[in-house]
């Protein structure tokens, strides 16, 4: 089987070692077929679609090549479509959302390809349906590229960067998978003390949590693949047997604070409902004030800051926030880790000589990200 998985841009390198470590793990088997910088085609089975959906921290979605044709003529797709539909994976309540992309073929209009894509699916399956179906959304992306249509079916639903619990944030939140992107990036030991001095409502701490105790992201939410004729709760029951018994537990030391009260509650929440809390302190406190002295401790390991402060597009002006950046910036000479904004001036503050840097996207937001591998640990 063909599956694709789709990440935020310049993922796609970590998202191959993470799928490498998890199954190097079991005894699922893949090959990479297509590296890009928002995605990979992998060769895999069903138990590897399942795997994904519940390990994967870095994924966005994972889609299942369901057919492939040439397709040159709208009464082509439509036939064709019609019969796609008649196979095993799709329930005849589908409530269906169509994607399409087309590139070099001669049939160039996506709206028409979606209409008529759309049409054949639902007059295939109005056969099916009885009054007793409840709806069930089911998501298909088309890519029509020199007259080649490929039918990807999303297994995952929402993006896997939702890791399930709901999540209150304050007015700028780090996606998921993104923060875990960063640890991972930052080579954290998980027993190094990790401190966020701009918490918010808590993504980096958490995902530190769940990275550390070896917790399944996707344990907490259910997927689109549940909802297919070809569903084996079986298999999936026995995946999520196993992601429950390979949990850690240790003392780690991680701490979140925030100047802001109130998404210092969020932040509990949503640890108390990732079942992490008791890893994670909090604190309201004011970095400006802050006494760099106490943000360290005496651990043999080099502590972390890993933090995305305030960056002057949707919580504060650019220059207010100088003093609280020349003052990160001052903290990284006794701490490891790394900082992930859109601050302007960030590049001055956190110079090639001391710190790597990457660009990624936070949502459709580009962000940097400057970080700092330890001395010794
Ligand atoms: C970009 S948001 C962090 C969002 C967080 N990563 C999340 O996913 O929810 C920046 C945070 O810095 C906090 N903040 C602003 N000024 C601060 C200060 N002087 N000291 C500590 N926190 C501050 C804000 O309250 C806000 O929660």
């Amino acid at each position: 089987m063909h599956i694709l998985i789709t990440c935020p841009f310049g993922l796609s390198s970590l998202l191959a070692k993470e799928i490498k470590k998890l199954t190097a793990k079991s005894d699922t088997s893949f090959s990479i077929e297509t590296t890009a910088s928002t995605f990979l085609i992998l060769q895999g089975d069903w138990q590897l679609v399942y795997q994904l959906n519940l390990w994967s921290r870095i994924a966005n979605k994972v889609y299942l090549l369901l057919w492939k044709a040439e397709i040159t003529t709208f009464n082509q797709l439509f036939d064709f479509m019609v019969s796609l539909a008649r196979n095993d994976y799709l329930p005849p309540s589908a409530l269906l959302s169509l994607q399409v992309m087309t590139k070099h073929s001669q049939l160039f209009s996506e709206r028409t390809l979606q209409s008529v894509a759309h049409k054949a699916i639902l007059t295939a399956l109005s056969t099916e349906k009885t009054a007793l179906n409840t709806p069930v959304p089911i998501d298909i992306f088309l890519s029509l590229e020199d007259n080649q249509l490929n039918v990807w079916l999303n297994t995952s639903g929402a993006s896997l960067h939702q890791r399930g619990r709901r999540k209150q944030t304050g007015p700028a939140p780090l996606k998921e998978n993104l923060a875990a992107a960063m640890l991972l990036f930052s080579g954290w030991k998980f027993k190094a003390p990790l401190r966020d001095p701009f918490c918010g409502s808590g993504t980096i701490v958490i995902e530190a949590a769940l990275l550390a105790k070896n917790l399944a992201p996707g344990l907490q939410r259910t997927f689109a693949f549940q909802s297919l004729k070809t569903f084996d709760s079986n298999l999936r029951n026995h995946l999520v047997q196993q992601a429950q018994q390979s949990v850690f537990s240790h003392p780690y030391q991680l701490m979140g604070s925030d100047i802001n009260a109130d998404v210092l509650v969020y932040a509990k929440q949503n640890a108390e409902r990732a079942n992490v809390a008791e890893l994670i302190t909090r604190e309201q406190s004011d970095f400006s004030s802050a006494s760099l002295k106490n943000l360290a401790s005496d651990h043999s390991l080099t502590p972390r800051i890993l933090t995305n402060p305030p960056y002057g597009k949707r919580i504060a002006t650019g220059e207010e926030l100088l003093p609280l950046y020349q003052k990160l910036s001052t903290a990284f000479q006794s701490y490891a880790g790394g900082v992930i904004s859109a601050y302007p001036s960030i590049d001055t503050l956190f110079p090639a000589s001391a710190f790597s840097h990457k660009s990624r996207y936070n949502g459709a937001e580009k962000v940097d990200f400057y970080y700092k591998k330890p001395l010794h640990s």
